[in-house]
């Protein structure tokens, strides 16, 4: 028997980010010491078969077809929201509304106006909040904070970030419907800017300080496409491509590029900062390794060092294997449910908060009217 607290949770969605939740909420107890226990409450999805095999698959005690019954339902503390950016702004409200606390899915909002809203329900219904900006919690990513923050790269001058992907190309893919919603921005809110870029920027904000202003460029390649819900084809209303060019409030200066269009290329998210004595460089598909240079290193050895950031004095690791022996995807939702209910715990809300997403969302924003009105646009603070 446990003794531990539960944290009755409910999720909403079961498509992929579903799994990686649900997964987290599993098995972060096995892994952290924590007061609190997630249980698997509820899962909710509209199609009422899929949703009882889920909760089949997952062990969830119960599922409901209609968000809306777990808001009213007693036993639930926790609404996490993993469905279509088109939903997350109704759910966290109404959850917030209901006093649960409520993690949501990134981008917060289709649009910061969406977002405010939700930051403002949250922030007056005085519930726990966070947004599953998940790369944060990779561990090597975690590092790269620390060493910045320890003041190892000196002044930072450059930062640089892509997330390439190439499953668009194809002029005879559909859009809109179920899997397909993230070309539809009715749904999405905007294309690579608000999916894959929304990533790149919360990584970098959190790790070298506020983004100032922006100037970008968007393209759309292939223009029109046939609609899964209405059969016609029709206009194309997402940005295929985004590119766009950053100023910090450190001073720094930053590229950052996404799209669906680079062939070869399945989730290349990548990142690169130079500091005046050293620089550091990440993969995410070598997600375990921190690349780092270091200028003060004696000058016959000096190199980009490849470090395997399994050792147990290296962030997270502690909580897993021995060392030399890595972990993967999956264990950044755990890692971020932990710091959830540790934020319970201790009182000190982990970040990022709804209020941090938002933060995001007026960046993607300001890129998006940028390449609209070919202009540098200042981001408004969260
Ligand atoms: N953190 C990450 O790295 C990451 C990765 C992928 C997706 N996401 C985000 O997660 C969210 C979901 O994306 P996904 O890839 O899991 O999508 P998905 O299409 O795989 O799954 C979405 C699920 O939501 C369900 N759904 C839709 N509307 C619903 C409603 N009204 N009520 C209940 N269920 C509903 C669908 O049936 C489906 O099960 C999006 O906001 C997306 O941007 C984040």
């Amino acid at each position: 028997m446990s003794n531990k607290k539960p944290l009755n949770v409910a999720v909403v969605g079961y498509g992929f980010m579903g799994r990686t939740h649900s997964n987290a909420f599993k098995q972060v107890s096995q892994f952290f010491s924590l007061e609190h226990k997630p249980i698997l409450k509820a899962v909710c999805g509209r199609n009422e078969t899929n949703a009882k095999a889920f909760a089949d698959q997952w062990g969830y005690e119960s599922y409901e077809t209609d968000w809306r019954k777990l808001i009213e339902r007693k036993d639930i503390d926790l609404i996490d929201i993993a469905t279509p950016n088109d939903t997350h702004a109704e759910i966290a409200i109404a959850a917030a509304k209901a006093g649960k606390m409520v993690m949501c899915e990134k981008p917060l909002g289709r649009t910061p106006t969406e977002a405010l809203k939700m930051v403002e329900a949250v922030e007056t219904a005085k519930v726990a909040n966070m947004v599953w900006y998940n790369y944060r919690r990779v561990p090597a990513v975690t590092m790269a904070k620390q060493l910045i923050d320890e003041g190892k790269l000196g002044r930072i001058f450059h930062y640089r970030a892509k997330f390439l992907q190439d499953w668009t190309i194809s002029k005879d893919l559909p859009q809109g419907g179920a899997g397909l919603w993230r070309l539809d921005a009715s749904v999405a809110g905007s294309g690579v800017t608000g999916d894959l870029l929304a990533h790149c920027i919360d990584t970098a904000m959190w790790l070298n300080g506020d983004i100032t202003s922006v100037t970008a460029m968007t393209e759309t390649f292939i223009k029109e496409r046939q609609h899964n819900l209405t059969g016609k084809v029709e206009t194309v209303s997402i940005d295929d491509a985004s590119a766009f060019l950053a100023r910090f409030d450190n001073g720094s200066l930053a590229t950052f590029e996404a799209t669906r269009y680079a062939r070869g290329h399945k989730a290349l998210y990548t990142l690169e900062i130079n500091g005046e004595h050293a620089s550091i460089f990440w993969d995410l598909h070598d997600l375990h390794r921190l690349q780092y240079f270091d200028h003060r290193d004696e000058g016959r050895l000096r190199g980009w060092r490849s470090i395997h950031i399994t050792d147990g004095d290296q962030p997270y690791m502690k909580h897993w294997w021995v060392p030399g022996l890595q972990i993967g995807y999956e264990h950044t939702f755990i890692h971020q449910a932990a710091d959830f209910i540790e934020g319970l715990e201790t009182g000190k809300p982990a970040s990022p908060t709804f209020r941090a997403g938002l933060a995001t969302d007026y960046v993607t924003d300001a890129v998006l009217a940028s390449a609209q009105s070919r202009s540098w646009q200042d981001v408004k603070k969260a």
